[in-house]
């Protein structure tokens, strides 16, 4: 027999013990699919946030409005098994150091490289910060891939919506620009990417994320099977800026039309491939308008396939070549050479000094906005 006493811990403890389910913030919270929790401190003691987006699935997709860095995504393999897909670290302290390759990151103003770091605008000639050699990449010494976004919490998708408002003069490049880049994880095991932004002063933009996929989740990638939607690509000079012109594929270790193995012809003495260094190309997509079908990857172990669908008329397919060891990412994992590829949805490399190539102009008054969806199953 229960005495009083015991009667009422008895009751006590089930009132201790429901609360938290009665409370209803913490209902709405268990259904939400989006939530935050903090990251940690920039050195300049700005607080960043890590936003963990989940679909009906599980699938679900880590993301930091510092850069806009998608942080981990796990995806399912043929068995159902998660494995997280993309390259990155464990904390904040990573992804804080200037070292590192633009893991999961937003790019801008301008992804990929600019010439000499120079372009003219209505007669106007602009200087851009330089830090690729003699050229210009990846928006600068402190790109968007640097800066802490503003966020907000869209609960139905889940998405998540950044937005970063960059001065005029920021890098070199003229005009404020208003950004925002809103990430949706849908229960297709979409993660979409909507970017959109205004300026007050014709500028140049091209946005994209730097995503390294790994479809096995560690190891090399050389196993992948890539299929790039593409019949020309851009070919490079040695500091891998495009000569202007576009050139078939047909031929070339460059032709994914049909689905090659990444290691299969990545070691050939080819002049494009810059004798052995590897993939790090634009290619100009056959798709156009809304999100075509820029790409197909299969990793034959896991099963695991991406698709990533795309408005920009090009492509950035990288495959690692510059890691080289010297980086340990999550759960102590050494990023060696050619763990990671990226599939960096963009305009062309240089762009506003190639007259021929699709414009990266944005004037006043006029509304960028680019789609771009990187879509996970398997098989
Ligand atoms: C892009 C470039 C590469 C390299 C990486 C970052 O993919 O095209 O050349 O700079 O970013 O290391």
């Amino acid at each position: 027999m229960m005495g009083y006493a015991d009667r009422f811990f008895l009751a006590l403890a089930l009132c201790l013990g429901f609360v938290p389910l009665w409370n209803p913030r913490r209902t709405t919270e268990a259904k939400a699919r989006i939530q935050r929790q903090p990251f940690g401190k920039t050195p300049d003691q700005k607080v960043i946030d890590l936003y963990t987006l989940t679909n009906a699935h599980g699938v679900e997709a880590r993301i930091t409005n510092y850069g806009g860095i998608l942080v981990s995504l796990k995806a399912p393999d043929r068995n159902g098994k998660l494995a997280d897909v993309v390259l990155g670290f464990d904390g904040p302290e990573g992804y804080l150091k200037n070292n590192t390759p633009y893991f999961g990151a937003v790019i801008g103003r301008y992804g990929n490289r600019i010439a000499k770091g120079r372009f003219s605008l209505n007669g106007r000639e602009y200087r851009l910060a330089l830090n690729n050699g003699e050229n210009h990449l990846h928006g600068g010494i402190k790109g968007f891939d640097k800066v802490v976004w503003g966020a907000r919490e869209v609960k139905r998708g889940p998405a998540l919506a950044l937005n970063y408002v960059s001065k005029d003069g920021e890098e070199g490049y003229p005009g404020n620009l208003s950004v925002s880049v809103v990430y949706t994880l849908t229960d297709n095991n979409e993660l979409k990417i909507e970017y959109s932004a205004t300026a007050d002063k014709a500028t140049i933009l091209n946005l994209t994320n730097h995503t390294y996929f790994n479809l096995a989740g560690e190891g090399s990638i050389l196993n992948h099977e890539v299929m790039i939607n593409a019949d020309r690509f851009t070919p490079v000079d040695q500091g891998l800026i495009p000569t202007g012109e576009l050139r078939s594929v047909k031929g070339t270790p460059m032709d994914f039309t049909q689905p090659a193995a990444i290691g299969a012809r990545i070691e050939q003495q080819d002049e494009q491939l810059l004798l052995g260094k590897g993939y790090d190309h634009n290619f100009v997509l056959n798709g156009g308008g809304a999100p075509a079908l820029a790409a197909r990857v299969y990793e034959p172990v896991s099963g695991r396939v991406l698709e990533v669908y795309t408005t920009e008329p090009g492509v950035q397919f990288y495959t690692g070549n510059f890691l080289d060891g010297s980086i340990k990412g999550k759960g102590g994992q050494v990023y060696q050479r050619r763990y990671g590829f990226c599939l960096e949805t963009q305009h062309f490399p240089d762009s506003p000094n190639k007259p021929d190539f699709p414009s990266t102009v944005l004037k006043p008054g006029e509304k960028y906005a680019t789609t771009t969806i990187f879509k996970f199953s398997a098989k």
